[in-house]
């Protein structure tokens, strides 16, 4: 008997799919098929995923040309794969010719030819809409979201908006988009809205996207208090002619697979009942950057404070006893070391952010059986470990953190647009704006 092995991911089940599985079954006895998870298709930066993995089996199943299906979750499972199902012949498309070369130790590779112009890739675009993303201010941020846009299927960023021209046009040749410096044109040109201006800007410009009926990613922290972001997300979530409009916090930590891995075994029990959590996040600015001139809106805890509320609040929730903040002040006001100290009716946190003061960034879960501890960059998660009190004992987790990571919580964002997915639990608006009422206990110490 002759065995045959594929793999693919086969969203949105197309006839290039059928075709290849066709003529793979074709070349033995018994073929078998590997379909991907989502989580490995997220770890090779395929975000795009329309279909769930239970319906990509079902469609490859319904072809009749599979024998049995197997999931293929991580990198180097087809070589072991390979030789576990005693295969003679693994079979893929000439997308992939020579990739699999390494294989023909253990088997025949069979590279066949791809069925011409229809990939998954297109389906996605046309059958979902290509949402048009402008972008409001064109700072350090704007510049690292262009290319982490492109990662992410059915967006496409063409305009940014800036007040001053001059800038807007510099940023707008540079990434080839069009510059606007008159927000209703600029509304005009786009779908969704990704506010990378000044803090003390977002609550206007959030407002003002929504009143255009435009969506919005804004980043963090999206507004200094607590009325203006129940206003915003209230407004959001009432603008429902034609689906309620998505206003998501862009806090990048939230929304990356390694931090929702992080959650999942913190909240799994394995350390026990969590009572105290210790988040600290430092980086060293330039005195000249706005961040620590700015003397109303600058400062660690408005720049930074996002980022180490975010895993205190997602472990304990939103309803805190109390929250008292110290800080060290630089001779403008502003603040280059905070801690901010919370007390929970089960537990205690800090948070410290420092953009004067360097300290070890880290990220600790304390609980009755054990602990949980990241390293920094801990915002960026892609490993974490689990001690127990016997020292020799550590589990220890890793998990894909690409680039900037702000494709994550994009993707998320048109997940929730085109109906996919409600990601929204990732970072809710209960929690955003928990944020904005904390920031607003900030400033008014
Ligand atoms: N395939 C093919 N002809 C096509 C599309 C895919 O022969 N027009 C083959 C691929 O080469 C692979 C298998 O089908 O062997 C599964 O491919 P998959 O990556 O799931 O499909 P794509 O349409 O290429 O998906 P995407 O656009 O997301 O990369």
């Amino acid at each position: 008997m002759v065995k045959v092995i594929t793999y693919g991911t086969f969203d949105l089940f197309h006839e290039g799919h059928y075709r290849l599985l066709q003529r793979a079954k074709a070349l033995g006895d018994y073929l078998i098929v590997g379909v991907t998870t989502e989580g490995f298709d997220k770890n090779r930066g395929k975000l795009g995923v329309v279909d769930s993995l239970v319906t990509r089996i079902e469609n490859v199943k319904n072809t009749g040309f599979a024998d049995e299906i197997i999931v293929e979750e991580y990198v180097g499972q087809k070589f072991s794969d390979v030789q576990r199902y005693n295969v003679d012949i693994f079979a893929i498309g000439s997308d992939w010719v020579g990739k699999f070369d390494y294989l023909n130790d253990y088997c025949k590779v069979v590279y066949l030819e791809r069925t011409k112009n229809i990939s998954s890739t297109t389906l996605r675009k046309t059958k979902y809409h290509v949402y048009r993303v402008g972008i409001i201010g064109n700072g350090r941020i704007a510049n690292r979201f262009i290319p982490e846009a492109k990662f992410v299927s059915g967006v496409n960023v063409q305009s940014v908006y800036n007040p001053h021209f001059e800038s807007a046009k510099l940023f707008a040749d540079k990434w080839d988009i069009n510059a606007y410096d008159n927000l209703d044109k600029f509304y005009d040109s786009v779908d969704l809205v990704y506010i990378a201006s000044p803090h003390n800007t977002h609550y206007e410009y959030a407002k003002s996207a929504l009143e255009h009926g435009k969506h919005v990613l804004c980043e963090k922290p999206l507004v200094l208090h607590k009325s203006q972001s129940e206003e915003l997300f209230k407004y959001a979530e009432q603008k429902n002619w034609g689906g309620r409009l998505i206003l998501f916090e862009g806090i990048k930590t939230a929304y990356c697979p390694g931090f929702q891995k992080l959650l999942g075994v913190a909240r799994s029990g394995k350390i026990g009942n969590i009572r105290n959590v210790e988040a600290c996040f430092t980086k060293l600015e330039n005195k000249n950057n706005r961040e620590l001139t700015d003397t109303k809106y600058g400062g660690s805890f408005l720049e930074l404070g996002s980022y180490v509320l975010l895993p205190i609040l997602k472990i304990f929730g939103t309803e805190f006893d109390s929250v008292d903040f110290s800080t060290i002040n630089a001779d403008n006001g502003l603040d280059i070391f905070t801690k901010a100290f919370f007390k929970f009716p089960n537990g205690m946190a800090t948070a410290t952010c420092g953009l004067g003061v360097k300290s070890e960034g880290k990220l600790l879960i304390s609980g009755t059986e054990g602990y949980i501890v990241v390293e920094p960059p801990w915002w960026k998660t892609n490993y974490f470990e689990v001690h127990y009190e016997d020292s020799t004992r550590v589990e220890k987790y890793n998990e894909v953190f690409l680039d900037d990571g702000l494709r994550y919580e994009l993707s998320d964002l048109v997940a929730c647009l085109n109906g996919i997915d409600d990601t929204g639990f990732k970072l809710t608006d209960k929690e955003s704006i928990a944020m904005s009422s904390i920031m607003e206990k900030f400033l008014a110490r």
